[in-house]
């Protein structure tokens, strides 16, 4: 058990980024009750995430990480969440099939909340209110009222993510994910578009290799790995009080997991070494990312990868790259080449929508171009470094939103305004994922081909 570490060894730190309740009563009140209720994963799953991660780690896998930048009440919905699903599934097995690896899929989903800003106050014309913190800590709506921070937005957030986790649970072993519907996972909106006659293209060869095994004798019914596939939760461990609340002992192991999801991440504004996420962060065993952005020296990472994982376990730490397209190139060999100097193991995953964040038309957007140079410097970078470009963490929806500029459909800034939903950063559409799904599998067979075949290890 990790030395000096409790679920509310935390408290003693200094923190950024938290919400200041008007009513500590009420704050502690919450936490009493959800830390009375069910774990929402389990530490067996958490476990198995991170074996599949150390797969990553080890070059013999693939990591696709996406979903909302902030899951909100208002979207809340089965279509909102089988739109997703579908369109994650479809950028796995593009993956899968493109890149010959098998695919972790962690979905940025039930229990992505909470959320980090750059500035405590949001002026709208001239008015000067508390920043939007994420749907569990305070309203969007730009009032004085609904900026207040809630702590019973906490109870909420809790019963919305057992709800989405019931029904991606549900999809990925129930028959939804099943490799013989790959042709019924395609979107409406999206046949129309290129991406769908390569798609299809790609489930008809799935299709003949299906048919092929099932003359053989290999079928859905007789093999699970056909029928269903394993996914994962993630989110950023922002809000601690929530966070402890649902941090529970495992009783197989005695060790400490967070059960508000399998994965959690830092983000890459409370990454600092002596503060509470950090704190937090070290003492649970689930697989902990960790932003890195451009302010991120080489000799700091390396003393917050030995507070993270002392010990070197290959799964336990994914490092998410998130630098800007223009500045990939100068960032990330230092932090690649200190972690390999010091023998390491980590995964490296490029987060392509952080650091191109601009404005256009009065609206927060991403040229998707940048988007997917950001992921191109990434791969060239590793493979200049002779390192596995492990995986891409995406802000994605199943959607046909129009947030991210570009793309087949070329979507213009003046276009920004038709359909744009999100509740904080502007999000892939099902159409623009699924675009950066083919680019990148076309990345790992070049990264395959000029490598020695690493054979993985039996599951
Ligand atoms: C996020 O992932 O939504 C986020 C806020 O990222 P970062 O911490 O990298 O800015
Ligand atoms: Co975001």
């Amino acid at each position: 058990m990790t030395k000096n570490w409790t679920p509310q060894s935390w408290r003693g730190m200094p923190i950024k980024q938290v919400p200041s309740y008007p009513d500590a009563q009420a704050l502690a009140d919450v936490e009493a009750r959800l830390r009375t209720y069910p774990p929402l994963v389990f530490a067996g799953e958490a476990r198995k995430l991170t074996r599949q991660l150390a797969e990553v780690a080890e070059g013999r896998a693939f990591l696709l990480q996406g979903g909302d930048c902030a899951e909100s009440f208002a979207e809340h919905g089965a279509d909102n969440i089988r739109d997703f699903f579908r369109v994650f599934l479809q950028m796995a097995v593009v993956l899968t099939f493109g890149g010959s690896q098998p695919v972790v899929k962690i979905g940025r989903i039930a229990g992505q909340f909470a959320k980090p800003r750059s500035s405590d106050i949001e002026t709208i014309n001239g008015v000067e209110l508390p920043s939007y913190r994420g749907d569990v800590i305070n309203g969007i709506e730009f009032n004085e009222a609904s900026r207040i921070p809630d702590p019973n937005r906490q109870e909420m957030v809790y019963r919305q993510s057992a709800a989405t986790l019931n029904l991606l649970r549900a999809f990925a072993q129930g028959g939804y994910a099943n490799l013989e519907n790959v042709h019924k996972w395609t979107l409406g909106f999206v046949s129309d578009s290129p991406q769908n006659e390569r798609y299809i293209a790609l489930a008809n060869r799935i299709s003949e290799t299906i048919n092929f095994m099932r003359s053989i004798g290999i079928t859905a019914d007789s093999n699970h790995a056909l029928r269903e596939t394993d996914f994962y939760t993630s989110h950023e461990a922002l809000l601690l009080g929530y966070e402890e609340a649902l941090t529970r002992v495992d009783s197989t192991s005695g060790d400490w997991y967070g059960t508000s999801g399998h994965m959690m991440w830092i983000g890459d504004r409370t990454r600092q070494l002596d503060h509470a996420h950090i704190e937090y962060c070290r003492g649970i065993k689930n697989p902990i990312g960790m932003k890195c952005g451009p302010s991120l020296e080489a000799d700091d990472l390396l003393r917050l990868i030995d507070r993270l994982n002392p010990e070197n376990e290959a799964g336990r730490l994914t490092l998410i790259a998130r630098f800007g397209y223009d500045k990939v190139e100068d960032h990330l060999p230092r932090l690649i080449r200190a972690v390999e100097k010091e023998g390491r193991k980590v995964v490296w995953s490029c987060d392509p929508m952080h650091g191109n964040t601009i404005t256009a038309a009065g609206y927060k957007t991403r040229p998707f171009d940048r988007v997917l140079k950001e992921v191109q410097s990434f791969f060239a970078v590793h493979q200049a470094e002779g390192t596995h470009a492990g995986g891409i963490h995406i802000e994605m929806t199943g959607k046909n939103v129009t947030e991210c500029t570009g793309g087949a459909r070329a979507i213009s800034a003046e276009e920004l305004s038709d359909r744009y939903h999100t509740h904080c950063d502007p999000r892939l559409n099902a159409d623009q994922a699924l675009e950066l799904a083919f680019l990148v599998a076309e990345l790992l067979k070049k990264e395959r081909d000029s490598q020695p075949q690493k054979v993985a290890a039996s599951a």
